[in-house]
């Protein structure tokens, strides 16, 4: 059987929708089967080939990844889309997302991701309908035309609170191409989904750029904001949604589908599952020494006080000792650099010597000057300020509790630490706290999975997102 074929670069250059005569010439150098007619096998698969001379000559590119799509009578393909509408998937990562919708029955018609790992774990658990694809040069010719459903999610981190939050990071530019896309494809309804840091400040122009475009292509909108712990799984991840609609249909509020319950309910039964290699601390180790001071639900934190901070100088076996009276000092720091602000970034200042006299009821200058000795204090412009900050790591996760967002250092001790165990956690562990079933396996270094697990869409959210926007599908 034949079907349509297309052919992309591994370099993101689109070069040729069905071309039987390109097909034919490309033939000769492909490393794979031939069919009877000498072109590409069809067959419901991604694969990546390398050709020889003929390819360089024609596009100066080493290799090509073929794109193959059974075709289907057309009566076949309206029962299909009946049964099963469809949907397409930009940014789609390894497919966490995605994951929700076909859960939900939708049929991924393609999914587009820059990153060749996320792409190939797509392929291999959700069925062979990814590309690695720069966005930025827009849609592939032809591709997604006529799907009922488009979701989108573009990268996070230019304007995730946890990151630098540059104003002008080009990743920003992404969130308002994706409506772009989408107003040029027309599906029926369109789905776009980012951080709450998105929303927020200057960096709102970019979701209104969005909103904009899609109001302006004839789409009603609505927007809504998804905590896991409402939609079935044990984390604080916060994202915000936008659902676009050109079908007349009204839509009620997205709401929760089901509480998502504590560490302890998804972190049972993990022996010989699938990416769980948990690493344990070296006992002698900086990390394993600072982790064993943490009690769950504890963090290393020196600008915070109360019984879920502990300070680098409640650990002096790693940073060092202090007495009494520079402890006090440090504490004093801690009170005034926030409640005396100068500057309008950020949450704390360096504080004057006489605001500390006056906090302490001591002169603070001996103390001082030994604390800077010893690493915990600096001084500038007569100003003083702690060293280490550390705020937001070494957190120990609690098993009573849902976890914080799983991030793409999720991970790493260094931000994050098992509950119990002196480590932190394995892809599993993070993808289980998603709510990834184990059937769905991670390939790729350690990191790459983690940094795919990391940027997902929770399946079980996914899911709840996809029965909603059912509700805006014509029959
Ligand atoms: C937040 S992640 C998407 C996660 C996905 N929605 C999921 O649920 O698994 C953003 C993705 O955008 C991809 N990306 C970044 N720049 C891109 C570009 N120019 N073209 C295509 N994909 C890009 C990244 O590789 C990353 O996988």
């Amino acid at each position: 059987m034949r079907g349509q074929i297309q052919f992309l670069t591994d370099l993101g250059l689109w070069i040729s929708s069905l071309d039987q005569r390109v097909a034919r010439s490309l033939s000769g150098d492909l490393q794979s089967p031939r069919t009877p007619e000498g072109v590409v096998p069809l067959a419901e698969e991604h694969l990546s080939l390398t050709f020889g001379k003929k390819v360089n000559r024609i596009s100066k590119i080493r290799s090509i990844s073929v794109f193959a799509t059974t075709p289907q009578e057309p009566a076949t393909m309206a029962r299909a889309k009946s049964a099963s509408p469809s949907f397409g998937s930009l940014f789609s990562g390894c497919g966490g997302f995605d994951l929700g919708f076909v859960q939900a029955g939708f049929r991924c018609a393609g999914a587009f991701d820059l990153d060749p790992v996320a792409v190939e774990n797509h392929n291999k658990n959700l069925g062979s309908r990814a590309i690695a694809w720069d966005l930025r040069n827009g849609l592939p010719k032809d591709m997604l035309t006529g799907v009922d459903v488009l979701v989108a999610g573009p990268p996070c981190q230019g304007f995730s609170l946890a990151g630098g939050r540059r104003m002008n990071d080009p990743r920003n530019q992404l969130l308002p191409l994706a409506a772009t896309i989408a107003a040029t494809i027309r599906p029926q309804v369109f789905v776009a989904e980012n951080v709450a840091g998105s929303k927020s400040g200057d960096h709102k122009s970019y979701w209104e750029s969005l909103l904009g475009i899609m109001k302006e292509a004839g789409y009603a909108t609505r927007e809504f904001t998804c905590v896991g712990t409402d939609y079935g799984v044990p984390q604080l991840r916060k994202r915000c949604l936008v659902v676009a609609w050109r079908t007349n249909k009204n839509l009620p509020d997205l709401n929760g589908c089901s509480a998502g319950g504590v560490l302890r309910d998804v972190l049972g039964n993990l022996d010989g599952v699938s990416n769980h290699d948990p690493v344990q601390l070296e006992p002698d180790s900086r990390i394993a020494k600072i982790a064993r001071r943490l009690r769950p639900g504890q963090k290393l934190c020196n600008v915070r006080q109360g019984s879920r901070s502990v300070h680098t100088w409640d650990i002096p076996e790693v940073f060092g000792r202090t007495n009494a009276r520079e402890r006090q000092v440090l504490e004093a720091l801690i009170r005034t650099r926030r409640r005396r602000r100068v500057r309008s970034s950020g949450d704390a200042d360096p504080v004057p010597i006489d605001v500390l006299d006056a906090d302490l009821g001591f002169p603070a200058a001996p103390f001082l000057q030994t604390l800077k000795t010893k690493g915990f204090v600096r001084e500038r412009d007569s100003l003083f300020d702690l060293v280490h900050t550390f705020n937001g790591k070494f957190r120990r996760l609690e098993w009573q509790r849902p976890s914080y967002t799983v991030d793409t250092r999720f991970g790493d001790p260094r931000y994050f630490l098992h509950p119990s165990e002196e480590r932190g956690f394995s892809a599993r562990e993070a993808a289980r706290i998603q709510g990834f079933p184990d059937s769905f396996v991670f390939s790729g270094p350690t990191k790459a999975q983690f940094r795919m697990i990391g940027n997902a869409v929770p399946p079980p959210m996914g899911r709840a997102v996809a029965d909603f926007v059912r509700l805006a599908l014509n029959d």
